[in-house]
Order: structure tokens, then C-alpha cells, then sequence
């Protein structure tokens, strides 16, 4: 296959722009039965966090055809249970690993992150957008954030990634968190959303509330990452329905330097691949 441009974000070389994105791609070993995932410029984790979460009550996940709407609301072993089950296979990747996380205070932020740059990860997403833990939503609140990447980037030199959701006030959040040390932006996360069963008029999701992906959502991701570019210069990620190689042309033309890739692995477990090799031709 014909080699396709390298990308820098932070300290990190990608070898190519294609990173499958939080939540979708599990922690790489599931996908690794159908792919050489090492073809992938990077993986990102589904988001960490310092305690083990059960996530939300089912329904979680819903197809609405135009997109999907889900609410897992953050499932995951938790930070030592990540590094028991998780960080060896992950470590023996050629792929660049981002791992996600997400702290509900400064302290659970800086020991993830202390405990994460000691086992060796070199690339870090900070979850601030995820829709489905009540009141949680960080992505609105700028100092917060800015707070918390001053903190972490104290801690550690490693490669700093901020994942948002969209925002009205995209630029001015995009300028903060540059200038609060953050090395990269990924934009965008999933859009707090809901649907209704047509027959009994009641939520499909147990939740009730969720975050829309997929197709749909395109267009305002576009958006956001024209913004974004328009005012900082640290790199953008791109993530927001994309489901083929010309969807991630439309990023880069734009100013993306690399793109995530989320609903489509869950449509075809193969999407990510294609895409690589959809670049390359
Ligand atoms: C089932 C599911 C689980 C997700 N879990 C996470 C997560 O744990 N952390 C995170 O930052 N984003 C999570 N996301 C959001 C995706 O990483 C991505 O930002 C979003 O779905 C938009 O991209 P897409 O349209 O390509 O799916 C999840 C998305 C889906 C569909």
C-alpha cells in the first residue's frame, strides 16, 4: 500500500491522519480479530476514569438511520483496572495509543494522568465532552478546563489532546486552551440529543438523554473545525461523521491536520482500514 503523509500533533508522529475514535474502537484488542490495527495512525481508548463506572441503564445505544444516538454513560474498569486488564496489548501496539480520560475533580485528572506517564503512554485525550454523566458536561465551562490542563501540563510533558463538544464559543474556548498549554483539539464529541419510540411516545434510550453520532453530525463538526483552525495554531482533529476517505479529505481541505473515525467501526468493524487505504489510492 502506497504510503500516506505523516502527522504531527504535539510530540506525536502519526503515521498517517486516521485515528479511530473514544468508545468505539474498544481497547484495540477486540478489533485486532478483524484488522492489523496497526495500519491506523493512532487509537484512542474508550475514556478512563479513576474509579470503575457501570455506565448507564439500557437502552444505551439506538440506530436512528440518519445517525445514532447512544448513552453508556462512561462504562469502563477504571484506572487500575485499565492498566491491569488493558496497558500491556496496548503497549505492544505500533499504532500511536491516545488514551482518554476524564476526572471529575483536579485531583482525579492529575492521578490518572501521574499514573498513566509512569506505565509509559505518550498521548493523552482529555475527555471534556462527554453528554452522558449528569451535569458533567466540562466543554462549557472554560476556566475549568483551562484549570485542568495548567494542572496536567504541570505533570507531565507528554502530548496534551482537548476533546470538545461543539460550542457556540468555539473560538474563544479553542484560544483558551491553547493558551492554557493543550497541544492538540479534537472536535467534536457527540451531540446531546434524544428520540422518541413513534408508537408509545417514550424515550429509547433508558437514559432518556444521550449523544447523537454519526452522519448527521458532519456539518456541524465541519464547523467547528473551521473555527477552530481560524484562530489557533496548535493542530485540529477532525471527528464527526465521517464514514469514508472523501468524508476525511473534506476535514483536511479545511485545515485538520488528522481525523477520528467513530460510528463507521460500529456500522463496519472494517471502516477505519478502508479509509487508510482509501487515502493511499
Ligand atoms: C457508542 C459510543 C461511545 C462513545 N464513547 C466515548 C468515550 O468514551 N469518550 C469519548 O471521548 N467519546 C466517546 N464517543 C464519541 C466518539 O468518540 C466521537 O467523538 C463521536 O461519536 C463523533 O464521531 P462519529 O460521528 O464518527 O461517531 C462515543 C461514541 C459512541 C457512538
Amino acid at each position: 500500500m502506497k504510503r500516506i503523509k505523516r502527522c504531527k500533533i504535539g510530540k506525536t508522529i502519526l503515521k498517517n491522519p486516521v485515528i479511530a475514535a473514544s468508545g468505539t474502537f474498544g481497547y484495540a484488542k477486540e478489533m485486532a480479530r478483524f484488522f492489523d490495527v496497526n495500519l491506523l495512525g493512532g487509537i484512542v481508548t474508550k475514556t478512563v476514569t479513576l474509579n470503575p463506572r457501570k455506565g448507564n441503564k439500557p437502552p444505551r445505544i439506538y440506530d436512528l438511520g440518519f445517525g445514532v444516538l447512544n448513552s453508556i454513560g462512561l462504562e469502563n474498569p477504571g484506572l487500575k483496572g485499565f492498566l491491569k486488564e488493558h496497558s500491556k496489548s496496548l503497549m505492544r501496539l505500533s499504532t500511536k495509543i491516545f488514551v482518554s480520560i476524564y476526572g471529575e475533580t483536579l485531583k482525579e485528572w492529575a492521578k490518572l494522568i501521574t499514573a498513566l506517564d509512569k506505565k509509559g503512554f505518550t498521548v493523552f485525550e482529555l475527555n471534556f465532552s462527554c453528554p452522558n454523566i449528569k451535569g458533567k458536561v466540562l466543554s462549557s465551562d472554560i476556566k475549568k478546563m483551562a484549570s485542568v490542563i495548567k494542572r496536567i501540563r504541570s505533570l507531565t510533558d507528554k502530548t496534551l489532546v482537548a476533546k470538545l463538544s461543539f460550542s457556540p464559543d468555539i473560538k474563544k474556548t479553542a484560544l483558551s486552551l491553547e493558551e492554557a498549554g493543550v497541544d492538540a483539539l479534537t472536535l467534536i464529541n457527540t451531540i446531546p440529543a434524544m428520540a422518541l419510540d413513534r408508537n408509545t411516545k417514550k424515550p429509547v434510550l433508558g437514559n432518556v438523554y444521550g449523544g447523537l453520532s454519526g452522519p448527521c453530525i458532519k456539518p456541524v463538526a465541519l464547523r467547528a473545525v473551521y473555527e477552530a483552525v481560524s484562530v489557533v495554531s496548535i493542530p485540529v482533529i477532525g471527528c464527526g461523521g465521517i464514514m469514508d476517505y472523501r468524508d476525511v479529505l473534506e476535514f483536511l481541505s479545511i485545515g485538520a491536520k488528522a481525523v477520528e473515525v467513530g460510528t463507521a467501526t460500529l456500522i463496519d468493524p472494517l471502516a477505519a482500514k478502508k479509509i487508510v487505504e482509501g487515502l493511499a489510492k
